[in-house]
C-alpha cells in the first residue's frame, strides 16, 4: 500500500484527480470505477476543472459505479445516478453509453447484478477503482459481517451506515435500507485502486487499516492489503490516529 498524507481536503482531491488524469492520458479508454459520498466530491470538481482548462478528454473513458441505493429511481435526487450526473458526468465530455451505474429499481436484481459483472468483464475489468471508506470499514456497500460476497449483489445496510448516510436525507426513516453494490471480488480485481479518506471521523478506521497486517470480514477494507497496487490518500485529520 502506498500512503500519501495530504495537507487537507483540497490537496487530497488534487492528488487523486492527478492520478486519475494521468491514467486517462496513458489509456484514453480507461475503465474507471467510481464512488459517491462526500469524499470524492472535490476529486470530481478537480477533474471537471482539468477537462475545462486543460482539455482532459473523457470521450473514450468507460465508468462503472460501485453502488446504488435499492428502491430509488435514477431521477430521485438522493440516488447515486443523480449525484454522479450533477457532480461529474454532465460537466465533462463522457458519452452516456459509457456510463454504468447499478439500477436501484431493477426488477430481477439477481439478473441485473450478474449482468453488471459481465459488463465489467466485457470491458476487460476495471483499470482504476476510486474508493471511499465507511467509518465501519465498508468499501462500496460491503458491510462488515461474517462473510463478504465476491460478486455484485443486493445488500442490507448496517445501522452504522444508515446513520452516517442520514445526513443526506430529511429523516433517518427515508434512508434506504438496501443497496446494490459491487462485491469484494469485483473491487479487488481492479488493476489499480485509489482509496480516499478525509476528516476526523475516518481517523479511527484508517489507523486500524494502516496498522493492520491481517484481513478480516469485520473490516472489509482490510482486503485491500491483498492487492498489489493500492494508493491510499488521506488528509491530516484522517491520519491523526495513525502512528
Ligand atoms: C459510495 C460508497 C461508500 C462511501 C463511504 C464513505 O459510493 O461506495 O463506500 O465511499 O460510505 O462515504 P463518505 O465519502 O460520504 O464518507
Amino acid at each position: 500500500m502506498d500512503l500519501i498524507i495530504a495537507k487537507d481536503y483540497s490537496d487530497l482531491s488534487r492528488r487523486a484527480s492527478r492520478i486519475i488524469a494521468s491514467e486517462i492520458k496513458k489509456k484514453p479508454d480507461l475503465v474507471l470505477g467510481l464512488a459517491t459520498g462526500s469524499t470524492p466530491l472535490g476529486t470530481y470538481q478537480e477533474l471537471v476543472r482539468l477537462y475545462r482548462e486543460e482539455g482532459l478528454d473523457f470521450s473514450r473513458v468507460v465508468t462503472f459505479n460501485l453502488d446504488e441505493y435499492y428502491g430509488i429511481s435514477m431521477d430521485n435526487p438522493q440516488s447515486y445516478h443523480y449525484y454522479m450526473f450533477e457532480n461529474f458526468f454532465k460537466h465533462v465530455n463522457i458519452k452516456p453509453e459509457n456510463i454504468h451505474i447499478p439500477d436501484g429499481m431493477a426488477g430481477d436484481v439477481e439478473a441485473h447484478c450478474k449482468k453488471y459483472d459481465e459488463e465489467i468483464a466485457k470491458y476487460g475489468g476495471i483499470d482504476l477503482q476510486l474508493l471511499g471508506i465507511g467509518q465501519n470499514g465498508h468499501i462500496g456497500f460491503n458491510e462488515p459481517g461474517d462473510e463478504l460476497l465476491t460478486a455484485t449483489h443486493l445488500t442490507n445496510l448496517t445501522q452504522n451506515t444508515i446513520e452516517a448516510n442520514s445526513r443526506f436525507f430529511k429523516s433517518m426513516d427515508e434512508v434506504p435500507k438496501q443497496a446494490i453494490t459491487m462485491g469484494l471480488g469485483t473491487i479487488i480485481q481492479a488493476k489499480k485502486i485509489v482509496l480516499l479518506a478525509s476528516g476526523k471521523n475516518k481517523a479511527e478506521i484508517m489507523a486500524e487499516l494502516l496498522d493492520e497486517n491481517a484481513v478480516s470480514t469485520k473490516n472489509p477494507a482490510s482486503f485491500l492489503l491483498l492487492h498489489k497496487d493500492v494508493t491510499v490518500i488521506i488528509d491530516e485529520e484522517a491520519a491523526m490516529l495513525y502512528s
